[in-house]
């Protein structure tokens, strides 16, 4: 499963999973992009299919709903990439509260939420290697000095401290699922768009001032974690393009 597979990095990652011939359940609320990311992988020819499914993640019931209808129609969940998430410009001094709660509910609860509900899945099915993959983020690791990112960054960090505190879940419970993250700098997709979407010409602006990641280039550090022999546990990928100076 990927969340968030309707534009950017999750997008890329669905795809390059379908290529690899993995049966892939993708969501998100714009289900419509992820119907014509499914038809061009079955037009190309993968060995995999993209099941495309219209989840809010910001609601708790539409991520049980999904779990629920994978259980039913595939079984189950074997690798769970929480990739959806957001940043909104609200600032610590004067941001609003709709704003913060927006980003804490899908980048820390939703991820949260898929998690748990991954691993139940795994466990009553005896899946023993299964993968729980977060996308997290450079801010994730320090804060920048830039007051817009200083909530989602909060919420990075947040990911940062879940995923580790998950890894030792996982070994409490004696398990061989192994739980990663992955924390890109800039990346062209559609994020600086929505975080600035009152100012398209300063989210422009965001990925012209240096070259940056391409999803394709997060996509490859998730396809290398998930390719790593079973007793190999990669804890954190930290990737920046090469120009980038924070
Ligand atoms: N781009 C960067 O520079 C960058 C850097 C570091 C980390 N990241 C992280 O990478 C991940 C992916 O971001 P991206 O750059 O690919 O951004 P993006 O192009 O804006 O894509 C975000 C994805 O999250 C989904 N999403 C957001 N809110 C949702 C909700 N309530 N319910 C379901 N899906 C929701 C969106 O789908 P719908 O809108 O269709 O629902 C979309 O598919 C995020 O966790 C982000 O924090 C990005």
């Amino acid at each position: 499963m990927v969340t968030g597979a309707s534009v950017g990095i999750g997008a890329a990652v669905a795809r390059a999973l379908v290529q690899q011939g993995l049966k892939v359940v993708g969501c998100a609320r714009t289900v419509g992009n992820i119907e014509e990311l499914a038809a061009e992988c079955k037009s190309a020819g993968y060995p995999g299919t993209l099941i495309p499914y219209r989840c809010d993640l910001s609601n708790e019931e539409d991520i049980l709903a999904m779990f629920s209808a994978i259980r039913s129609q595939h079984s189950g969940v074997d690798i769970c990439i929480n990739n959806a998430g957001l940043g909104r410009p609200d600032s610590l001094l004067s941001g609003s509260t709709s704003g913060w709660k927006e980003m804490l509910n899908v980048n820390v609860l939703a991820l949260s939420i898929c998690t748990r509900e991954a691993y139940q899945s795994m466990k009553e099915r005896n899946v023993d290697d299964g993968h729980i993959i977060n996308i997290n983020s450079m801010s994730g690791h320090r804060v920048v000095p830039q007051s817009v990112t200083h909530f989602y960054s909060a919420t990075k960090y947040a990911v940062t401290a879940l995923t580790e505190g998950l890894r030792q879940e996982l070994r409490e419970a004696q398990t061989h699922i192994r739980a990663t993250c992955i924390s890109p700098g800039f990346v062209e997709t559609q994020f600086a768009f929505r975080l600035h979407d009152k100012d398209p010409e300063k989210a422009a602006a965001t990925y012209e001032h240096i070259k940056c990641l391409q999803p394709e280039d997060v996509t490859e550090a998730v396809i290398y974690v998930l390719s790593t022999p079973p007793h190999v546990q990669i804890g954190d990928i930290q990737m920046r393009p090469t120009e980038q100076v924070t």
